[in-house]
């Protein structure tokens, strides 16, 4: 009998701690995620260090859950694979060093993943990936799309100018009094407003496929004084509303465009705003009838997530891209082609 591939995948960059089996890069076996959400929600955000205890309290039992579930044995695997970077230095390491420690116990090759190459090999957790892709990632870290001609190439043809779309999500959240995190409160929220307050939209110059979010929300910020000092009720729903509509128009009206300029045969989703309903919808919507394949992956592979590292490690394995026990975290990290 041919052996099937299994990639043991760690991913501790943030605030989840999870472990991943994936078989042949595509199917899951095992993803186990650990969540700090709420040790950190009462500070309004992560904390690194509290991030970092956590990593280290749940990551042996996260990958033994892991493995059980996956019902294998270390002489199965073919290689284990971790996020080397970009993300939390701290919380990196933890991962890095667990990584490095399994490799070395059982003599198995490791594989340094990028975070966002992962966000994007999610899709493959749904289906296939056909190039050349475009892949609009929106995570509370990064907006950028990324145009990819093949398997394993990535190039950023557009990027924010500042805010991130999902940290104007949690900023525009906390100016609402909306509890931590933020971008699924103000999606909520949204959906539940039949009114919308007009906001402006930033397109940039008209061939750009960058973005601007800190105008936006600072017309939210401005919105909700002006009101309050008026002695006004803000309605806070039409204005979480107007907020997404501006947000939404803007990726989708951008994506098309990019889609259609680069010839690509698929649009894949990725990151933690991934999981916003309504830019979901409208991704789908838009491409609606169109020679264009848009994968929009469940919610639980939007997130932060191991199986969605394990998916880009199988690419990088055929490949025969490995790391070795010199490997440290990266907070910083570049995203390259492999
Ligand atoms: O990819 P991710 O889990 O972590 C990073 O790598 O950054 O993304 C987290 C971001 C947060 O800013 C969070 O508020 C946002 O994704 N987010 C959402 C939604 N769910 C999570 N933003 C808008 N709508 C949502 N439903
Ligand atoms: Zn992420």
């Amino acid at each position: 009998m041919e052996r099937k591939e299994l990639i043991l995948a760690i991913e501790t960059s943030c605030d989840e701690t999870s472990a991943a089996v994936i078989e042949e890069g595509k199917l899951i076996r095992a993803n186990v995620v650990a969540s700090q959400m709420e040790s950190h929600a009462r500070f309004g955000g992560v904390v690194p260090e509290v991030a970092s205890r956590h990593h280290v309290e749940q990551m042996t039992r996260v990958v033994e859950e892991a493995m059980e579930q996956a019902d294998i044995s270390y002489a199965d695997l073919a290689a284990v694979s971790v996020t080397e970077g970009p993300g939390l230095v701290g919380a990196l390491l933890i991962g890095v060093e667990t990584a490095k420690a399994l490799a070395f116990a059982h003599g198995l090759p490791l594989i340094g993943v990028h975070h966002i190459a992962g966000h994007i090999y999610a899709n493959q957790l749904v289906r296939p990936l056909e190039f050349p892709a475009l892949a609009l990632v929106v995570s509370g870290g990064h907006t950028e799309f990324i145009y990819m001609e093949e398997e394993g190439l990535f190039e950023v043809i557009g990027q924010t100018r500042d805010d991130a779309v999902g940290e104007a999500y949690d900023k525009v959240a906390r100016t609402l009094g909306l509890p931590y995190p933020g971008g699924p409160q103000v999606d909520r929220l949204a959906a539940e407003s039949k009114e919308s307050i007009k906001l402006p939209r930033a397109w940039l110059e008209k061939e750009s496929y960058d973005f601007s979010f800190s105008g936006l929300k600072s017309a939210v910020i401005n919105t909700l004084h002006n009101q309050k000092q008026r002695g006004a009720e803000v309605d806070k729903a039409a204005l979480a509303r107007g907020f997404q509509e501006s947000v939404i128009e803007v990726l989708t009206v951008k994506t098309e465009r990019a889609a259609k300029a680069y010839g690509v045969k698929q649009v894949l989703l990725a990151g933690g705003v991934a999981a916003n309903k309504g830019l979901r919808s409208s991704l789908k919507e838009t491409f609606e009838g169109e020679n264009v394949d848009v994968i929009v992956p469940p919610l639980s592979l939007c997130t932060d997530n191991a199986a969605m590292i394990g998916a880009c490690a199988s690419m990088m394995y055929k490949k025969g891209h490995f790391s070795d026990m010199a490997m440290n975290a990266r907070p910083g990290m570049p995203l390259r082609s492999y």
